[in-house]
């Protein structure tokens, strides 16, 4: 099938590689010119393991070409993704201004039948207003047709390729059996459990699924904080938690909090349309307050352990939202970093992948080439983000070259245990301290 998707970020782009992989011609779309010109030319804007193989053997056999006009996309296509950023207003609420110009310039330049697929996270009922905007910006008089439908994503960063092709489930929000039928065609190739239902469902079904898991995890760093008190290891309680089946083990990591484009944003949005729609999400209110205090916990658990912050040398692996991104939005390691360097501490920073888009949002940092340049002489090291390469480390390089070997480990990462017989101190989350 020929398919255009608007909008080439995280979500656009895997979507529209990972659709050429599995035997559709696909046009990219996006506003931003530079990021074009990086496409065409056989660079990838971000990094998303797997996808750069993929998008080099699709882009020459030109299964996948790029745009900066939705003119060209849409006449192109039949089936056209919306894939283009929602940000969070001030008051919480989705931006929406993106998907209301992509609905108005489809609907202008529309030549034949066009089934539009809100792929980004919008707010329930945002399918009735793209329907709206298209019928007040279609030519006058005409007969055209056309279909709106939600098919979320719910591809992670880091494992996007792999989650779009082995999705749990398809949802398909629709209104029509052509609609049904077209979007049944897009991904019959994956074999996955589809659930069908209509626009406003679909939603919801995005909506409720990354709220439920962002309850997960501030539910299990609500008990860190008991653990802590108590003595008890969190690390066994959700051991323990996670074989009961209708838990699940997943989504029970406690450490400093979630991040990223995803949840903080869905959280806020999802709080939001249940306060327009005359309902207080009181619980989702509390799962945002928990992610909060669960960053400042740590920030006081440094200050209490290190004493004075004023004029340490504050080593820190991991600046990324969680490992194999490069993605620094919403990143705990931001709010970690600023407040210790506003107490006077100097920031000694390392992460495999992410220093290039971190140099863009923090000022101050001393950004070092390995995690050994960025132990040296350090007071103390915070583990920020869980990469692979953090556990492969020597670590008598690393207390010999730290002016104090104390260890905060954000993630409950590394090996506590072995660490502390090696001679240092290390201080997770929700275990207590083992030295
Ligand atoms: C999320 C959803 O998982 C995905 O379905 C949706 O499409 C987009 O949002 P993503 O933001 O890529 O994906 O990352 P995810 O792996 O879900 O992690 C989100 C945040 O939660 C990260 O900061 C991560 O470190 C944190 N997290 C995750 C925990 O703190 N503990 C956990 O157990 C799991």
């Amino acid at each position: 099938m020929d398919i255009a998707i608007v909008g080439s970020g995280y979500v656009g782009l895997v979507t529209g590689v990972c659709l050429a992989h599995i035997g559709h011609h696909v046009i990219c779309c996006d506003n931003n010119e530079e990021k074009i010109k990086v496409l065409k030319s056989g660079g990838v804007p971000i990094y998303e393991p797997g996808l750069n193989e993929l998008l080099a053997k699709y882009r020459k056999s030109k299964r996948i070409v790029f745009t900066t006009s939705i003119a060209e996309a849409a006449k192109k296509a039949t089936v056209i993704f919306i894939a283009v950023g929602t940000p969070s207003k001030k008051n919480g609420d989705a931006d929406l201004t993106y998907i209301e110009n992509v609905a108005r310039e489809v609907a202008r330049n529309m030549d034949s039948y066009k089934l539009l697929v809100e792929k980004s996270t919008v707010p329930a009922q945002t399918g009735n207003r793209i329907e709206r905007t298209i019928r007040l910006n279609l030519p006058k008089n005409s007969t055209l047709e056309f279909d709106v439908a939600s098919n979320p994503e719910f591809l992670r960063e880091g494992s996007a390729v792999e989650d779009f092709m082995h999705p749990d489930r398809v949802v398909l929000g629709v209104s029509s059996k052509r609609a049904e039928r077209l979007l049944r065609e897009v991904y019959k190739p994956l074999k996955a459990n589809i659930v069908v239902t209509n626009v406003a469902t679909a939603e919801m079904i995005k909506h409720a699924s990354n709220s439920f898991l962002a309850t997960k995890i501030s539910f299990i760093n609500s008990v860190a904080q008991i653990c802590e008190r108590v003595g008890a290891d969190v690390e066994k309680v959700a051991e323990g938690m996670g074989y009961d089946k209708r838990i699940g083990r997943s989504f029970l990591n406690t450490g400093i909090g979630y991040g990223g484009s995803c949840f903080p944003k869905d959280v806020d949005a999802f709080v939001r349309l249940a306060e327009k729609s005359g309902y207080d999400f009181s619980i989702l209110k509390s799962v945002r307050q928990v992610n909060e205090d669960q960053k400042k916990s740590f920030i006081r658990l440094i200050e209490d352990k290190l004493w004075n912050i004023k004029d340490k040398t504050i080593a820190v692996w991991g600046l990324a939202f969680k490992a194999n991104t490069d993605d620094m939005r919403s990143a705990a390691s931001l709010t970690i970093i600023e407040a210790l360097q506003a107490e006077g501490a100097s920031i000694q920073a390392y992460d495999p992948v992410a220093m290039d888009n971190a140099k863009k949002m923090i000022k101050g940092v001393k950004f070092c080439e390995d995690a050994y340049a960025a132990v040296k002489d350090a007071d103390c090291l915070l583990l920020l983000t869980e990469w692979d390469e953090f556990r492969k480390v020597d670590f008598t390089k690393v207390r010999d070259t730290m002016s104090q070997t104390v260890i905060f480990d954000g993630r409950n990462f590394l090996d506590h245990d072995a660490l502390g017989a090696f001679g240092f101190e290390c201080y997770g989350i929700g275990r207590g301290k083992h030295a």
